[in-house]
């Protein structure tokens, strides 16, 4: 069964056919008005969420079909101990597609390796967010007109912000990308998306802690919330949530064609002075998050019905390495296989396949 649970699971053709598909929604709405009528969508949130999973449940609905589900853990089965696979094989029951927020990472890869109907990754702890970066996809396509030669500045916490890095493993496939890594040394980009996706594709990136010395090269800001959630220690965050601040002042110095995105919620990294200069898309990619969803949606129900396979993974080492992750679904549930793939023969070096936590075999 086809999932998506990286962005990388599509091609860069099938993302330009889900942009095609979204823009045609947005230019023929009642076309689509019937399109998945009959059909049920389940939305399991373990995790609080208001504009992906509201965004779901408006997308199937403005297709035609209808939505079940939970928006909390504890109103789940999870809280009685229910493994990731077995919610994933009753839900198949009931519904025709899930859409899956977990807390841990690797869950929806978990749930679509049990599932019999497709599977949806709508976030998956400190991990990947694809669903957000097709809106943000459609975003940049929509407002800048292209998706290749343009210089992005992701802003804030790239360590745990999930959005930054499915955004970079997206453009990792476009020609002529640079980009700009915004952050305090505390929440720097991890290792795995520097050396497994910016190194790997030989993509052009600095680091650097000043928003203002960046702003006048950039075509995107790609501003992120301080994902208090997954801090260990609550001063830490205290420390570093005011790091950056977006003003109107600063903006002063970008580019006028330049385009201010966030996945949203924002707490206070942007003023809200912003949201009136023409270059603010954030709430207009939030409206493009529905599109895509509905365009989503369409494809892999679409495919279900076609029978299109996950493709098998190979090079995994099974059960001969551990992940010691927290954050990973190995970690919590105990007859999960530990599998890791192998990204550098060479050296010997392998990443879970949850959570890509590294590894390294002799
Ligand atoms: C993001 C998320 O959940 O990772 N929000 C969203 O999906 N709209 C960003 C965030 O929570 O900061």
């Amino acid at each position: 069964m086809r999932s998506l649970i990286d962005i990388v699971d599509f091609s860069v053709e099938e993302l330009y056919d889900l942009l095609h598909t979204a823009c045609d929604i947005v230019e023929n709405p009642g076309r689509y008005a019937e399109a998945c009528k009959g059909k049920k969508l389940a939305t399991l949130f373990f995790e609080p969420s208001t504009r992906t999973r509201l965004s779901f449940e408006a997308a199937m609905m403005e297709l035609g079909g209808n939505v079940l589900g939970f928006s909390e853990a504890s109103s789940s089965s999870a809280a009685k101990g229910e493994s990731m696979a077995d919610t994933a094989k009753m839900i198949s029951c009931y519904a025709d597609i899930m859409a899956i927020r977990h807390p841990k990472e690797g869950a929806p890869y978990v749930a679509a390796k049990a599932a019999s109907i497709p599977v949806i990754n709508a976030g998956d702890g400190g991990h990947c967010h694809p669903t957000q970066t097709l809106a943000d996809l459609l975003t940049i396509y929509r407002e800048i007109g292209r998706l290749d030669n343009l210089v992005i500045g992701c802003c804030g916490d790239l360590k745990y912000g999930r959005t930054v890095h499915s955004l970079i493993s997206a453009m990792s496939r476009y020609s002529n990308i640079k980009v700009v890594l915004i952050s305090p040394e505390e929440l720097k980009l991890p290792n795995y998306v520097k050396y497994e996706i910016l190194d790997k594709n030989g993509m052009e990136y600095v680091e650097t802690t000043s928003l203002e010395e960046a702003m006048p090269e950039l075509d995107v800001l790609y501003m992120t919330r301080i994902q208090r959630e997954r801090f260990d220690s609550f001063d830490e965050y205290e420390r570093l949530k005011d790091s950056y601040i977006l003003t109107a002042e600063k903006l002063q110095t970008a580019k006028p064609t330049m385009r201010v995105l966030h996945p949203l919620p924002r707490v206070n990294e942007i003023s809200v002075k912003v949201d009136d200069d023409p270059r603010a898309a954030y709430f207009r990619q939030a409206l493009n998050g529905k599109y895509m969803r509905m365009a989503l949606i369409l494809k892999l129900l679409k495919e279900a019905q076609e029978g299109v396979q996950m493709p098998v993974e190979e090079n995994t080492s099974v059960d001969e390495l551990f992940c010691d992750n927290p954050r990973c679904i190995s970690s919590c549930e105990q007859e999960l296989p530990h599998v890791f793939r192998c990204v550098n023969p060479e050296n010997g070096i392998y990443r879970c396949i949850y959570c890509e936590a590294k590894k390294k075999k002799n």
